[in-house]
């Protein structure tokens, strides 16, 4: 007979978008697939009768825990970890050529590969990350090692094989040998991470990952449009990052990158496309209507975007919406650093920066989003973003949590009897917990971290 264990303890999630629900002492009934059945409020009829079934299979948090929903990371570039945190001095395209790709380029040993990807993993789990949407890099064999990884360390993870075809516009020693060849290894990825993911109950995706339409061939946009289609998988690019992403899309094609992406089919239900910074009211009508996603990186966003995304604006236009780090053009690993800084951005960009102009003309009114915003972001943003059952913890969603602890030794968060609301219990988790404080996380029913010591 199937096994129902039972995980009781305050829930703080957000079911609709910005909107706390806080549930004292949930019971929370999760079968042998990792799946919550049943949440079960303590004012709701039968809670104590079901507290009674659940004797031995029950986890009960103690005082001054309580469950989160694991976050979605919707952008990772997995081989830039080694990075993170150093060259943000120069601008993308710079960046790129000088220090991205050639540090990329290593992933031709499968072995550096391993090293890399089974730290950057682990990191992410212990940071209450247990969905990530990653970028690997133009090898097939890095690449799947990355799925691999995800699958033996129970992250769920989503992995893109990366496609640069273009020889005029990508160095000799980091670009896809042809466009086929592109193509070709794309396939047969999409189909061995198949192969994987049956050994993932959490879940393993393939990806189509053209990096960006300035280093794609039409040809090569076209093909991996049609894979999309073949296979129905998810989609990942840049889109509309900066200024001169734009503007050189501009260029070539007479159009947004928003709709070169549609014209090639990769405009699509399962893409997310990372940071968006560009997209205008039209184009965002174009994400509404595919149900394509944007990965909000607020972080990178502050050195390279060359603006700031008008996060509210798109929301209220009905564009789905999820957080990403952007691993290393976003130098923090953690999302609860980027919950922070799109609260940050937002303000910055209603109320304006330049002193020298009248108050009343500095900024775009009605910019602003609030930290539960931001947190709603991680959780279910990035859950509808991927069109997976995450970032909620209700029934029908997978059991994806991160217990955190207030009264961790190493950092309690400040509780002198007062601001006790359930709002304010969660803003000061937001903006004060770091790692010290995520004490277990579990991804599908299953334990994949646990904070050693007190
Ligand atoms: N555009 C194309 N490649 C990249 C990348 O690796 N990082 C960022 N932030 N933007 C990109
Ligand atoms: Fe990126």
């Amino acid at each position: 007979m199937a096994t129902i264990r039972y995980f009781k303890g305050d829930v703080f999630h957000t079911p609709s978008d910005g909107k706390l629900e806080y549930i004292e002492e949930a019971l929370i009934q999760v079968d042998d697939a990792g799946i919550i059945t049943k949440v079960t409020a303590k004012t709701d009829q039968g809670y104590e009768s079901e507290l009674a079934k659940a004797s031995e299979n029950l986890q009960a948090l103690s005082a001054g825990q309580c469950f989160l929903p694991g976050f979605v990371d919707l952008h990772v570039h997995a081989p830039q970890w080694p990075q993170a945190g150093i060259a943000l001095d120069e601008p993308l395209n710079v960046w790129l050529d000088e220090c991205t790709f050639p540090l990329e380029a290593k992933y031709a040993d499968p072995a550096f590969a391993k090293a890399v990807y089974q730290d950057l993993v682990a990191q992410l789990l212990a940071r209450g990350t247990t969905t990530v949407l990653y970028f690997a890099t133009i090898h097939l064999e890095a690449s799947l090692q990355l799925a691999k990884t995800c699958a033996a360390l129970g992250q769920r993870g989503l992995v893109g094989k990366v496609v640069m075809d273009d020889p005029q516009a990508n160095p000799a020693f980091y670009r896809d040998a042809s466009t086929e060849e592109a193509l070709a290894d794309t396939e047969r990825f999409i189909q061995e991470v198949q192969a994987i993911a049956k050994t993932a109950p959490q879940g393993v995706y393939p990806v189509v990952t053209p990096r960006f339409v300035p280093s794609c061939t039409d040809k090569g946009l076209a093909g991996l449009g049609a894979l999309a289609e073949k296979y129905d998988v998810h989609v990942q690019t840049h889109c509309s990052e900066g200024q001169w992403e734009h503007d050189f899309v501009q260029e070539r094609f007479g159009k947004t990158d928003t709709e070169v992406l549609q014209d090639f089919g990769l405009l699509r239900e399962k893409a997310v496309m990372a940071h968006g910074n560009f997209i205008s009211p039209a184009d965002g009508a174009r994400f509404v209507e595919s149900g394509a996603a944007v990965a909000h990186c607020p972080i990178s966003n502050a050195y390279f975007a060359n603006g700031v995304i008008p996060i509210k604006r798109l929301k209220e236009q009905g564009v789905t919406i999820g957080l990403g780090t952007d691993i290393s053009g976003g130098f923090s690993p953690n999302l609860y650093d980027n919950i922070k800084q799109a609260v940050m951005s937002s303000r910055m960009l209603e109320d304006g920066v330049d002193v020298t102009l009248p108050q009343n003309t500095r900024g775009v009114a009605d910019s602003r989003i609030s930290v539960i915003d931001a947190f709603s972001l991680a959780t279910k943003g990035g859950g509808e973003a991927l069109k997976l059952p995450v970032g909620v913890i209700k029934e029908g969603y997978a059991f994806d949590v991160q217990v955190i602890d207030t009264r961790q030794k190493e950092n309690p968060l400040p509780d002198f009897g007062v601001f006790t609301s359930p709002e304010a219990r969660l803003q000061k988790i937001l903006y004060l917990a770091t790692m010290q404080n995520i004490r277990q996380v579990w991804v599908q029913g299953k334990k994949v971290h646990e904070k050693r010591g007190e």
